[in-house]
């Protein structure tokens, strides 16, 4: 990920997310400052940093007193010149049933929470714009700040509810220095915290803590809670160039983050057209089957969502020939068998010149179809609906106007042309799984396709 800034401070950096993303951002260049309550924590993160020849330091750092942070933004400043980006991660709380909660928990996890939270953002925000370059920093909230179901207690729901708002505004009253704000909110992470958490519940339920962690990954579309690290790749991400136009904002980490971006990709039709009509306006949402298409809820690892969208789709490295895949370059002149690609006039995600330059580069026996109408109706077009029509043409493939101009327009959906295709090779030997050393999973079309988006 293109890195515009050199050096962060990670508060909370001993333990769980915090060495993570200390780990994770040194691993990228950066030069890391670990701040925690527990100094010897802090040294160990440091520790394992300089052995893999990252570079940083440890700072003693109580979030909840402004002495402390002053210290921190000052030691950064004195180490390495500047103070580019702020991961505000500490926090605290303990797992307490709403009626069993005390004041003293009030203060403890609103002041590690909330108010540690604030005062290092103010301080570091000063510091920032004194430096005159921009700055980022990133909260660490949580899925419990927005109604989590089984957070460790309400206090904790509310200061992480604290955290999201208090992005929101100072987003706002920092983009004039180029500083952008933004939260992260991690669901259930293996961590302390949530050992402790595990442990609460399985005492109270009566059930073990696998149990418990067996209902957890239940309910979590994918199955499973996050690591560390998962939490570590989006903060790369926030720091790094491609993030510059994004502050303000509360990521959830968790399966649906791929298609809130494709969302991202057409917001006047499927975020704000919507909001403005619906929410504001008070109408009755049109019926708009194809919403749910592009809702498509896919379960992708953050770190393999972040780097399609930044190889693939931001910087184009594979048609360049730069993408590398286990240490090789791999490039699509490498691409030697028959393929049938299809594009659709009005395709605003892949327009279908593109698509067609990446189709002209492969290096063996190709077929493009151009599909009248648009990214999803072009797509989904049965055979038998006679809509729409499609170009084709085998030959001059050098430029896609001379492509165009040469070929023959026919009507009805392009699914025909598909079959027809594929006829040549059902005559040949069909590979099957086991043939390429593979185990079948489960009979086609597999639970994925059924599993209901929530
Ligand atoms: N683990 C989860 O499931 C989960 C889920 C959502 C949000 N979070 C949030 O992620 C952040 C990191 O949590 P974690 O799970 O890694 O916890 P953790 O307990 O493993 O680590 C927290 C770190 O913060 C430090 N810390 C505590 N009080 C501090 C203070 N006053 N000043 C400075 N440092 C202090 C601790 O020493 C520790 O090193 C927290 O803000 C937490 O609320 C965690």
């Amino acid at each position: 990920m293109v890195k515009v800034y050199k050096n962060v401070c990670i508060t909370g950096a001993g333990n769980g997310i915090g060495r993570a993303i200390a780990i994770a951002m040194s691993n990228e260049g950066y030069n890391v400052v670990c701040a925690d309550i527990d100094l010897k924590q802090a040294k160990d993160t440091l520790d394992f940093i300089l052995n893999k020849q990252g570079s940083g330091i440890a700072v003693e750092t109580d979030v909840t007193k402004a002495f402390d942070i002053k210290n921190m933004i000052n030691s950064t400043v004195d180490e390495f010149g500047s103070l580019d980006i702020l991961v505000n991660n500490a926090g605290v709380t303990r797992t307490s049933n709403i009626m069993d909660l005390t004041e003293k928990d009030w203060y403890w996890i609103n002041d590690v929470n909330a108010k540690g939270t604030f005062f290092s953002l103010q301080a570091a925000a000063k510091q920032m714009i004194k430096q005159n370059q921009g700055g980022r920093i990133i909260n660490m909230a949580s899925v419990g700040g927005k109604g989590f179901v089984d957070v460790s207690n309400a206090i904790y729901a509310a200061s992480k509810g604290a955290v999201i708002s208090l992005t929101k505004t100072a987003a706002q009253e920092l983009a004039k220095y180029e500083i952008t704000v933004n939260s992260i909110c991690p669901g259930i992470t293996h961590t302390n915290i949530l050992s402790g958490i595990v442990k609460k519940r399985a005492l109270e339920q009566n059930k073990s803590e696998e149990e418990i962690m067996r209902h957890y990954a239940r309910d979590i579309p994918l199955k499973r809670p996050n690591d560390p690290e998962d939490i570590a790749e989006m903060v790369v991400f926030l720091s790094s160039k491609g993030a510059r136009n994004i502050s303000g904002q509360s990521y959830n980490i968790d399966g649906d983050f791929l298609s809130q971006t494709f969302s991202f990709l057409r917001s006047n039709d499927l975020i704000y057209g919507p909001a403005v009509k619906s929410y504001l306006m008070g109408k009755k949402p049109p019926p708009f089957d194809l919403l749910y298409w592009n809702s498509d809820c896919t379960n992708l690892p953050g770190k393999m969502a972040l780097e399609y969208l930044e190889k693939f789709y931001k910087n184009n490295d594979f048609s360049k020939g730069k993408l590398e895949v286990l240490g090789e370059k791999v490039n699509l002149e490498q691409i030697s068998q028959p393929i049938i690609a299809i594009g659709t006039f009005n395709d605003h995600i892949a327009p279908w010149k593109s698509s067609f330059n990446g189709l002209s580069k492969t290096s063996g026996e190709k077929v493009f179809i151009l599909a009248g109408s648009g990214h999803i109706a072009g797509i989904i077009n049965p055979e038998h609906s006679n809509k729409y029509g499609y170009w084709i043409n085998n030959e001059n493939y050098s430029t896609p106007e001379k492509w165009f101009n040469s070929s023959i327009n026919k009507n009805g959906s392009w699914w025909n042309e598909w079959y027809e295709w594929k006829k040549q090779f059902l005559a040949e030997k069909i590979i099957s799984t086991k043939m390429i050393g593979i185990t079948e999973i489960e009979p086609a079309p597999g639970r994925y396709v059924k599993k209901k988006n929530k």
